[in-house]
């Protein structure tokens, strides 16, 4: 594989050092930066970062792109989304708008239920070439690594079809099976004999993680506990969407379970933020569902200054954060949440890639490393965060090539 040289650029940076999670106001604002600057990729990987002044003479061949006025990050990763999804659910923005809740809606049978009808007609074909669309935006967006979770199909098909369909686009899949009851049900410990009987032990083989929307309008604690229990004897790691809209007891449950992370917490308090502190389970916060929804911001600073580790993602999906761009949930972390640009961009790539169990391998701008980058239209990269909804991504590389160039 032929190397890809990166050079004159005005700046690298990556979130300092090697080590991970990174937690704390001191932890999260460190950066490891070079001025007047080259980045190598080698087969795939990252084999030399430093300045100019000290690149050596290179053999063999080299692609090299121009770096001047330009700047370098870690390429993205996104720890929470929903991109496998047929159809669309303008209408019920429209009914949002004009007042409806997205709760009302969800218990009416619309919301995350009209997604599981479309995608379950949509076929597994269908649901790759949605995918495919829906990644490419994504990595426009800079999104070099991403999770998608299963959730909108609840019927054994449908959602083993989308934890293929997530592998084979080169996402991490997480088995969203207690995501909401679907009709065919008559309620949640119906629904879970079957999902855990039928669905989970193939479920296990293709997903990564498990996770469980534990909501008053979806499953409660204890149907969230047998669930993730099954789960966590099956071989899966534990995600949590919880206190979204109430403060339901997910967070003691993800401690207790040593669950990777607990996300959304639009609604937690206090004592939620210090539990979360005091644990290894990461904050994934949402905050483009958050003002998709316009609901309250997640306690962001707070779970910062308590030394809780802290990532970001889209959450990307149709209903609640129809949204594939990381640098808008940096800049809503930034003006919202009370994150500074440096820990934004720390919690959505190293803290986002522990979340995915692969810190050691992305989220960083260091030897070793996957060749993953962001090339940025600006010698500052804090304009990421700080163009809002800019189109400020020149190129995005994906291990050592070129996958995305404007
Ligand atoms: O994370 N809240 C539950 N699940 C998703 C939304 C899914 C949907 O509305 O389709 C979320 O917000
Ligand atoms: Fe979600």
């Amino acid at each position: 594989m032929a190397k890809l040289l990166i050079r004159d650029l005005a700046g690298v940076v990556s979130p300092a050092g090697t080590h991970a999670p990174l937690r704390g106001p001191a932890g999260m604002s460190k950066l490891d930066a070079y001025e007047d600057a080259y980045v190598l990729c080698e087969d795939g990987r990252l084999s030399a970062v430093g300045r100019m002044s000290d690149l050596g003479a290179l053999d063999g061949d080299v692609e090299e792109l121009d770096g001047r006025g330009r700047s370098v990050v870690p390429g993205l990763v996104d720890c929470h989304t929903h991109a496998c999804f047929a159809g669309d659910r303008a209408d019920e923005f429209s009914r949002r708008a004009a007042g409806a809740t997205y709760e009302e809606l969800h218990a009416a049978g619309g919301g995350i239920l009209s997604t599981v009808g479309a995608t379950r007609a949509a076929g597994e074909e269908g649901l790759a070439v949605a995918l495919a669309r829906h990644r490419a935006w994504m990595l426009a967006a800079g999104t070099t690594t991403f999770e998608a979770k299963s959730g909108y199909g609840l019927d054994r098909d449908t959602e083993l079809a989308q934890l293929r369909v997530i592998r084979e686009a080169g996402g991490i899949p997480t088995w969203l099976g207690a995501h909401a009851v679907p009709p065919e049900f008559p309620d949640a410990d119906a629904y879970l004999d079957f999902a855990l009987e039928e669905v989970l032990p193939e479920a296990a083989r293709l997903a990564e993680a498990a996770d469980v929307f534990l909501e008053r309008s979806a499953f409660d604690a204890a149907h969230a506990r047998r669930y993730l229990v099954a789960c966590r004897d099956a071989g899966l790691s534990l995600r949590l969407h919880a206190d979204q809209f109430t403060e339901g007891g997910g967070i003691q449950l993800a401690i207790e379970l040593g669950a990777r992370s607990v996300d959304h917490l639009e609604a937690t308090g206090p004592e939620g933020v210090q539990a979360l502190a005091r644990s290894d389970v990461a904050a994934v916060l949402l905050p483009v569902a958050a003002v998709f929804l316009g609901r309250p911001m997640p306690p962001g600073h707070d779970l910062l200054e308590a030394g809780a580790i802290v990532a970001l993602a889209t959450d990307f999906n149709p209903g609640s954060a129809f949204c594939e761009r990381l640098p808008v949930a940096m800049t809503l972390a930034c003006t919202q949440m009370g994150l500074g640009p440096v820990a934004a961009l720390a919690a959505c790539t190293v803290n986002a890639a522990h979340v995915l169990g692969r810190a050691d391998r992305v989220g960083r701008i260091a030897p070793g490393y996957d060749a993953d980058l962001v090339l940025l239209d600006t010698r500052d990269w804090r304009h990421l965060a700080y163009h809002f909804a800019g189109d400020i991504v020149a190129a995005v590389i994906k291990d050592g090539v070129v996958a995305w160039t404007r």
